[in-house]
């Protein structure tokens, strides 16, 4: 065995301390966080928490690997020499955890902090090897400071790892100007176009879709490369091809939602919009095939605000809306799934591809006939910072710690949302099969169609038990035993 590196500093002394190599700073850094559009997030939650109005990520020259640089800037609060010291240069500090615990909120746009563990900035790490911070505090000078993680990492501990401050006369932040900027170079990754349109999409999702922060805005850009960009849909455009929409909040033990059914232009003589309310909601708690009534107050949940939008993946339907049927496609392949904003500030990762973490793929492979996965689906549920505490992030940012508020929250509440939306729209493959089909008997598709949803509906508020056998019989039609479906789907029968 080789012996260790460094001496212990006292060795006949009793008591011991640890000592940290520098590479603990990479590896936390860069194994802590997933991918490199974590890494940003992470560096852009930091603007947000400096009480910046506008965070700007920029990618130079992504795909030749000498010259690509990554700059992150934002005209927020700035760090003066104290925090720099004290926060910045300290590993897990506590800054932003005690502003939360004390509940203190920013100065000027009264935020809550999204930082709480001290790491976040090492995810800096993840995209390069060298970076150099910049920032200035309001009225105070320039602070610069350089890490060179291939030196650094040559020191034999941390504590001889030092780093130069320079100040200096503002040049960045001029005049009345504060804020800070990270720029990075000597990328770990190089950047090609799939890449960058991955980035586009994660720097877009930051701020919830459906009620964002007001006061921030993120942007990317990529000069020079603007055409990797081109023909990415919005969220906007993909919107209007939403046949279903919930949108409502639960609370406590009950729940309540608005259903939408918007059809698309060109159906306008098959089916009518509609629109239906749901109120009091009971939530319940599934156990196997039981339920049981299910109260949040006991955990720091606070209010739900949630809004779940269903799609028709059918050529003819999204056609109908779009031109772009690829573009609409691959936006939902992308950006399908449910993702979970606090403060109107997106909780990772949730809603990523590959998260499936309401289960519906699954759903999907056990109940076919249900057909919900989650390029089919675009939702967002969204938490109150302050009043949510029992939903705590893990480390890793790789969602929430799996406690009792967790499970509730997610498999139980959430799911029971969802699994109301599935009801109240199990006519999905009707649309574009009576669309498709064009068939003469559309007059009683479209009275099979309200009792269908009125059906689901009112069997969902009764007991979420029957909603899934419901939901199977109500969704297909076949054109020779519709009559007969709807009279099994009766919720008097
Ligand atoms: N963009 C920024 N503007 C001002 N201060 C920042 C910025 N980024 C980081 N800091 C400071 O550095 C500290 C450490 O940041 P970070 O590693 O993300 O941990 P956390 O956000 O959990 O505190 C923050 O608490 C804050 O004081
Ligand atoms: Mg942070």
């Amino acid at each position: 065995m080789t012996p260790p590196s460094s001496t212990p500093p006292e060795v006949n002394d009793d008591k011991l301390v640890f000592t940290v190599k520098p590479r603990l700073l990479r590896l936390l850094g860069d194994q802590l966080i997933r991918d490199a559009n974590l890494a940003v997030f992470e560096l852009v939650k930091n603007a947000y928490d400096a009480d910046a109005t506008k965070c700007s990520v920029r990618l130079e020259n992504p795909d030749k690997p000498l010259r690509a640089r990554i700059e992150i800037e934002d005209n927020g609060c700035g760090m003066d020499e104290t925090v720099l010291r004290m926060a910045w240069m300290v590993i897990a500090t506590d800054f932003r955890a005690q502003q939360r615990a004390q509940n203190i909120r920013s100065k000027h746009f009264n935020r809550y902090p999204l930082g709480e563990k001290g790491l976040g900035r090492l995810s800096a790490h993840k995209l390069g090897r060298f970076i150099r911070l910049i920032t200035r505090a309001k009225g105070g000078s320039e602070l610069v400071l350089e890490f060179d993680w291939d030196k650094l990492e040559n020191a034999e501990e941390l504590n001889d790892a030092a780093v130069t401050l320079q100040r200096r006369s503002p040049e960045t932040f001029p005049s009345a100007k504060h804020g800070t900027k990270l720029e990075i170079t000597k990328l770990r990754e190089s950047w090609a176009r799939g890449e960058i349109r991955r980035l586009h999409r994660a720097v877009n999702s930051l701020c919830s879709p459906f009620n964002s922060p007001t006061d921030f805005e993120v942007t990317l850009a990529t000069p020079g490369y603007e055409h990797w960009l081109k023909g990415l849909l919005t969220a906007k455009d993909v919107n209007r091809c939403a046949l279903y929409c919930d949108r409502g909040y639960f609370e406590k033990a009950s729940a309540q939602f608005k259903y939408e059914f918007t059809p698309p232009p060109g159906m306008g003589k098959q089916l009518s919009p509609r629109k239906e309310t749901v109120q009091d909601l009971r939530l319940e708690r599934r156990e196997g095939r039981k339920s049981y009534p299910l109260d949040l107050s006991p955990h720091a949940i606070g209010k739900v605000d949630f809004e779940f939008c269903l799609f028709d993946r059918d050529t003819v339907v999204i056609r109908s809306v779009t031109d772009d049927l690829k573009g609409a496609k691959d936006y939902l392949d992308e950006n399908g799934g449910i993702r979970i904003y606090r403060d109107g500030i997106r909780v990772y990762d949730f809603g990523e591809p590959g998260n499936d973490w309401l289960n519906l793929d699954l759903r999907r492979v056990n109940t076919p006939s249900s057909r919900t996965s989650n390029n089919q689906i675009l939702g967002a549920l969204r938490l109150n910072a302050t009043k949510s505490g029992d939903l705590r992030e893990k480390s890793n940012r790789e969602g929430f710690i799996e406690n009792k508020a967790y499970e509730d929250f997610t498999v139980q509440a959430s799911k029971q949302m969802l699994v109301m939306l599935v009801a109240s729209t199990t006519l999905i493959d009707n649309a574009s099969h009576w669309l498709e089909v064009k068939n003469p008997r559309h007059k009683r598709v479209k009275k099979l169609e309200g009792d269908a949803v009125r059906a689901s509906l009112r069997l969902g508020a009764k007991s979420l038990a029957h909603v899934g056998p419901a939901a199977l019989r109500l969704s297909r039609p076949r054109s020779a035993d519709m009559g007969r479906d709807t009279r099994r789907s009766s919720p008097h029968g």
